[in-house]
């Protein structure tokens, strides 16, 4: 089997780096949304960001990302479209323009997810690497990735090609620690992006493995106790953990104590991870979210007045506030 055609098993995806001129088509921003579990909203919060960016003037490609369970158009209010990922990622057509189609929302416009004919739980690792570069040259103002569920390389390398990555959560510990999870799986694979060409990311592992009675190492501990003994590695590791702000999303809050958590769970998570992680905002659980999908239409568009669009109105306000 060919190299590029191998399957990817994780394979490291050689980002292109940010020195250099800017090309000339290029999307402004890549927004990831993704989170540790399945279920808890990352499409609902994909397709109405995505609503909520157009209707502020805003070009908007939404991409579903998840290779395995595409089912954005139906958060979006639209049929399944005829083109989709597959098509692109099979070389039926040459272009990723070629599967973009509208969505009859002005300025915004979707890339359906991939069909069954690709292979979706494991992509080549030349198909994956390939969608990956193409995404960032689309024309617009926001390309949003709808990612799947888990933690595998498929997700995470979507997650990290992003400018914006968006971790959504929901107030209870299960999913909390999904999310941290996911948090921390995507660090470790950043920092092996960045040094493909040795065990990096693993000699951090190890220094970050709990020992028996006491406190597991921060990534910070890290850097310090490497600076001592490794430099370069300790220089490296910083560059990692400065490159890297996840957002966190909580989503389906009930109570007052549900929207308190997202800034205490950002908190704690920073100084365990030297992280300069985000808080992004909390939407409400909201009977009117089951009603939108029912009717086969998008929450901002069916209820614009439930507290479910209000919180994902907020939400859209903080991510555009964060390039001011
Ligand atoms: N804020 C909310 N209030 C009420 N129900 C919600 C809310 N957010 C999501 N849901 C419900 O959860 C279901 C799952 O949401 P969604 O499909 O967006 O999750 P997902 O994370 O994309 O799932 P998957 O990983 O399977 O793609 C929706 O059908 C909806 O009914
Ligand atoms: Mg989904």
């Amino acid at each position: 089997m060919a190299e590029n055609e191998a399957l990817d098993h994780g394979a490291i995806i050689e980002f292109p780096r940010k020195a250099g001129p800017r090309p000339k088509t290029r999307a402004r921003r890549v927004v990831a949304i993704g989170g540790g579990k399945g279920g808890i909203g990352k499409s609902l919060v994909s397709a109405n960001l995505g609503i909520a960016l157009a209707e502020r003037g805003s070009k908007v490609v939404l991409v579903d990302a998840d290779l395995g369970g595409a089912n954005l158009h139906t958060c979006l209010g639209v049929a399944q479209p005829r083109v989709s990922l597959s098509d692109f990622v099979e070389k039926r057509v040459d272009r990723l323009e070629d599967v973009v189609v509208p969505t009859g929302i002005e300025r915004l416009e979707l890339i359906s997810g991939a069909m069954d004919e690709l292979d979706a739980a494991n992509p080549k690792h030349s198909q994956k690497s390939k969608l990956l570069r193409h995404l960032k040259t689309l024309d617009v103002d926001y390309v949003l990735l709808d990612l799947g569920a888990g933690t595998s390389f498929h997700v995470i390398d979507f997650f990290l090609i992003a400018d914006i990555g968006i971790v959504v959560m929901l107030p209870e510990p299960t999913s909390i620690e999904n999310a941290y999870r996911f948090i921390k799986a995507a660090f470790f694979r950043r920092l092996q992006t960045l040094a493909p060409e040795d065990d990096f990311a693993s000699i951090v592992a190890r220094a970050l493995a709990p020992r028996d009675g006491q406190a597991p190492l921060t990534p910070m501990d890290v850097v310090f106790e490497l600076r001592k003994t490794d430099v370069e590695s300790a220089a490296r590791l910083e560059h990692a953990l400065a490159g890297f702000t996840p957002w966190v999303l909580v989503n389906q809050a009930r109570t007052r104590g549900d929207f308190d958590i997202g800034p205490t769970v950002v908190s704690a998570w920073k100084k365990f991870f030297g992280l300069e992680l985000g808080y992004l905002g909390s939407v409400a659980h909201d009977d009117a979210v089951w009603q939108a999908v029912r009717a086969r239409q998008s929450l901002i568009r069916a209820f614009p007045q439930s507290a479910a669009a209000a919180g994902l109105l907020r939400v859209a306000e903080n991510l555009i506030a964060l390039e001011r």
